[in-house]
């Protein structure tokens, strides 16, 4: 009998067409929690990507359970303890799609600095409005890094050609490395209060969640705009809808959001936000990148073989 090979998420077909040449693979909608639970139980390995909830109870379930695959970067949706107590192995694509993340980051900023979703849905509207949309240029600002990991060090390396000043907020990392990249180590205060435009880099952990909180939305340069493409909850959305009613923050570009998926926010309300559903890794290159990347520690891991870092 072949191992079974459950593929909850959508998964590039590049990476199925290689699981499937060694493996029975089967299909389910990992947000359908009772048929997640049902097609687990007959599992060698299950792969994830970032809507399905891989907690003790699916793993419980998934009693023949030998890996979880998390076809992306961010682990925050795979209860790793729960896994390890039960032997299960814990694979993700930690550089699969650092670069589409990092270029979604920019693409969101640019269009809170320029309006775009606005100004295409009040053309396609029918209304032609140039004294509308006024934006401001990105050459010359103060851009705040909030993470100065993987994701983050493209961002920032990028963002340097646009001609902006780079400040980060990183306890985690050295100021030399952070100067070799042109980047200005701060505190979190600092950054706050000095960028114009300000980007999130991190994971999602009991450390991060509501790190952009009231308080800090209190001390932010008015007019600043922020971006979200890391993880939803790292900015209180409630405190964000609030200093955007103010005033306080003139834009915010959001791929991500505490509750997902989701079609209702307060934040949905506001012209000067933008939002994607959470597409920073849906590109062609990201989505095979990681989508091989986890086909290949999977098979290594329900061969016995040794599964290296990806
Ligand atoms: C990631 O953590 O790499 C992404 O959030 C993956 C995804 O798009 O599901």
């Amino acid at each position: 009998m072949p191992s079974v090979v459950l593929i909850a998420e959508e998964l590039a077909p590049s990476a199925i067409d290689v699981l499937a040449g060694h493996y029975e693979v089967r299909q389910v909608d990992g947000t359908d929690r009772a048929a997640l639970l049902a097609q687990v139980a007959g599992a060698d390995a299950l792969i994830v990507r970032s809507a399905t909830q891989v907690d003790a109870e699916v793993l419980t379930a998934g009693t023949g359970l030998r890996v979880v695959a998390r076809a992306g970067v961010g682990l925050d949706n795979v209860d790793i303890a729960a896994a390890t107590a039960r032997g299960v192995l814990v694979v993700n694509a930690p550089t699969s799609n650092i670069v589409s993340a990092a270029e979604q980051a920019i693409a969101l900023l640019l269009a809170t600095a320029r309006h775009t979703a606005t100004a295409t849905a009040s053309l396609k509207g029918g209304r032609w409005q140039r004294s509308r949309f006024v934006g401001v240029e990105v050459q010359g600002k103060t851009v705040g890094v909030v993470g100065l990991g993987r994701i983050g060090v493209l961002f920032a390396q990028r963002m340097a050609a646009f001609g902006t000043r780079l400040i980060a907020y990183d306890p985690y990392i050295q100021p030399a490395r952070a100067a070799q990249l042109g980047v200005r180590l701060v505190g979190l205060d600092e950054l706050l209060r000095e960028s114009d435009f300000i980007s999130v880099h991190l994971p999602r952990t009991p450390e991060t969640v509501g790190l952009i909180g009231e308080k800090e939305l209190g001390l932010v340069r008015p007019g600043v705009r922020i971006v979200n493409a890391a993880r939803g909850g790292l900015i209180d959305e409630e405190a964000l809808a609030t200093a955007l009613r103010e005033g306080r923050v003139a834009g915010a570009g959001l791929d991500v959001f505490v509750t997902e998926p989701t079609t209702e926010s307060p934040l949905f309300g506001f012209d000067n936000v933008v939002v994607t559903p959470h597409l920073g890794a849906s590109t062609a290159e990201a989505q095979d990148k990681a989508g091989l990347s986890v086909a290949r520690s999977v098979k290594l891991a329900l061969d016995g073989e040794f599964v290296p870092d990806a």
